[in-house]
């Protein structure tokens, strides 16, 4: 169901909203079922139990391999580009993928994975990672990606709460200049998980790794004895397809759980019309897969579609900063997806990087993950797009899985830092404290979504209830975001931020909560709070005040001793830019710390700082102003 025109996104949406069942219904025959649905949908927010094409059977990877390479076993499915130009780039044809897949699934069966085990992958961005994903969806396990930056500490917590069987790795990874440790980290994650049956091991950096007799095994070797047919395991629409660990505003990171039968339909509907994908356009996203941009618009959307995915395992400032500008002139690059955080980091760098650069060849760019602020979208129109290429700004969310409000390009008029309109089958509306729906236009309020669309988060891992609390309980019969949003005089949505304790790091959802708990596992530390503030390149850094006890101070060591905990206990990508040592925190009455006083600090406004006069202890904000961090 492809839409053309602005008309067509018109009635589509409308329909969408009048006939969401018939509109839905619809889309979902262009894939193959193995048995049909028996009704479309089925929900209510309360529980919530939402389950769209009930009694569907299907298997995804049959609609992402076996019809492509029925119709077109040669067109490249995926093109990977190494980390280090100079090495081979690989084509994967749909046929080999195809192949490599069955072949990797039979692997995981033979070692006795069955429908509905869990699986962990922790792999860096090479084909494997892709084959290792797509062969979980064969045979039917649940895939639990957990990216590649993450440490031995936040893999096990992660394999612990799915109760993951098998772990697939590589022996190390390379990125950038660095060599990183990949089975090493598994090895340590490993001592906590006693549900880990088998550790299977792909080759990438040939480092001397441990291999444990009988439970840790080489891909290499394993493929070599297995067939390279496997049929598809048959699933239930509802039958879960994959968990993904995201943060919120407290404790421990939660397993988002999407389903196979409405993953499949949203991922790939929204895949093709917001980049307006044409058969043998080259697409590249930067994302990586340990994220839901890399699942949904590297691996599903794309190759739901028949589309030519590149996989690219670097970074963008290796070896230099024109580094995605020479993956866009080398593979004629049609449609580019990133993150504005890589928009301004590269812009700092000047245009020597793309001005020599064969830029032509793109049609359609795109951002994700974060706010785009107005100078960074006025960059890459002009220098990478060259002024006629649509900036698709997509807002969504991995519970979403899914775009949900973004222009389609060439389609919808674009506005610079505006998400735009929503998709079809997307009801968003703005709600103020209150609860209340905030109707009309140039208003501000929190984003929340009245009605299910094929891709709305099932559960939560292992805690339905948690899933409830966190989404469908602030605003009674309504999905909550978590964001704040306006919509202006057009009807057009700008998303503002988030408006719980989540920050927004470079693209990265970080939960204010699980850095506190990393920080104050250092010895010594009493207490800590952490806030976002701006920051130029990652749009939000981290700012953490830490009371430690009178003792110890060697105040530079203690800091950095505490970067390395956090490192240690979550990953490098949770590291607050800036600590503060403070002898206290501002606390009301009853205890409660007022982190509005601790963002504006953070932000350096210091004369905004509202009714201070409920704290218990309003000394320490003059202390706190004093020591602020620039
Ligand atoms: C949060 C979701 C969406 C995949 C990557 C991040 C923020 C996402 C935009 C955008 C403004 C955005 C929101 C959202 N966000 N896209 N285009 N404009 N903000 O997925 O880790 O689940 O994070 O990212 O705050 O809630 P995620």
């Amino acid at each position: 169901m492809r839409i053309r025109t602005f008309e067509e996104y018109q009635s589509a949406y409308d329909q969408s909203v009048s006939d969401p069942e018939g509109f839905w219904a619809e889309v979902a025959q262009d894939f193959e079922w193995k048995k049909p649905w028996k009704k479309v949908l089925d929900w209510n927010f309360e529980e919530p139990n939402v389950k769209w094409f009930v009694g569907g059977k299907m298997n995804i990877t049959e609609n992402c391999l076996d019809r492509h390479v029925r119709e077109k076993p040669n067109h490249p499915a995926i093109i990977w580009e190494p980390n280090d130009p100079s090495d081979d780039t690989a084509t994967l044809t749909y046929k080999m993928l195809f192949e490599r897949v069955c072949q990797f699934a039979n692997v995981l069966k033979k070692h006795g994975v069955v429908k509905g085990d869990r699986v962990c992958i922790y792999m860096p961005m090479i084909p494997e990672l892709a084959i290792a994903v797509l062969a979980c969806a064969r045979v039917g396990a649940i895939h639990s990606v957990v990216f590649g930056g993450f440490s031995a500490q936040s893999i096990a917590d992660r394999i612990n709460d799915a109760g993951c069987k098998v772990v697939i790795t590589t022996d190390g990874s390379v990125r950038g200049p660095k060599q990183i440790p990949m089975k090493d980290t598994v090895d340590d994650a490993l001592i906590g998980c006693p549900t880990v049956e088998k550790v299977i091991v792909s080759t990438r950096t040939r480092t001397p790794v441990s291999m444990i007799k009988g439970r840790d095994i080489w891909w290499e070797e394993e493929v070599k004895h297995v067939s390279s047919e496997c049929p598809a395991e048959e699933m239930d629409a509802e039958d879960p397809l994959f968990i993904l660990y995201t943060s919120g505003s407290t404790g421990k990171p939660k397993g988002v759980v999407h389903t196979c039968g409405g993953y499949m339909v949203y991922t790939a509907y929204t895949f093709e019309n917001v980049f307006q994908y044409e058969p043998g356009d080259v697409y590249f996203c930067t994302a990586d897969i340990g994220w839901i941009t890399g699942h949904s618009y590297i691996v599903y959307g794309p190759l739901l579609r028949g589309a030519i995915s590149v996989l690219f395992e670097g970074i963008p400032t290796y070896p230099d900063a024109g580094r995605f500008w020479d993956i866009i002139d080398k593979h004629k690059v049609n449609i580019f997806y990133t993150a504005p955080t890589a928009i301004r980091s590269l812009m700092g760098f000047g245009p020597e990087y793309f001005k020599n650069k064969d830029l032509s060849s793109l049609k359609v760019l795109g951002s994700v993950g974060e706010p785009i602020n107005e100078e960074a979208w006025n960059w890459y129109n002009e220098n990478i797009g060259k002024g006629n290429c649509p900036i698709v700004d997509t807002w969504w969310q991995t519970e979403t899985a899914g775009i949900m409000i973004s222009p389609l390009a060439h389609i919808t008029k674009t506005k610079p830092s505006f998400a735009t309109l929503p998709l079809p089958g997307v009801q968003p509306v703005l709600v103020d404290e209150n609860g209340q729906e905030i109707q009309g236009n140039g208003v501000n309020g929190n984003l929340c979504i009245k009605f299910p669309w094929p891709g709305i988060i099932r559960t939560t891992w292992g805690d339905h209830d948690r899933c409830r609390t966190t989404y469908f309980s602030t605003y009674k019969n309504m999905y909550f975001t978590g964001d704040g949003c306006m919509r202006d005089e057009d009807g057009y949505y700008r998303i503002t931020g988030r408006v719980d304790d989540v920050i927004n790091v470079s693209g990265h959802r970080i939960g204010t909560a699980e850095v506190e708990n990393a920080i104050n596992m250092h010895t010594g530390v009493v207490e800590s709070a952490v806030v976002g503030y701006p920051h130029d390149i990652k749009g939000q850094g981290i700012y953490a005040y830490v009371i430690c006890e009178a003792s110890s101070h060697d105040s530079e060591l203690t800091r950095k001793d505490i970067l390395a905990t956090v490192s240690r206990i979550i990953g490098p990508i949770a590291k607050p830019d800036k600590i503060q040592f403070v002898s206290g925190l501002p606390k009301t009455r009853s205890g409660k710390i007022m982190r509005r006083i601790l963002r504006k600090v953070a932000e350096g406004d210091f004369n905004n700082l509202g009714d201070i006069s409920t704290l218990l202890d309003p000394g320490v904000v003059e202390d706190i102003k004093a020591g602020a961090i620039k």
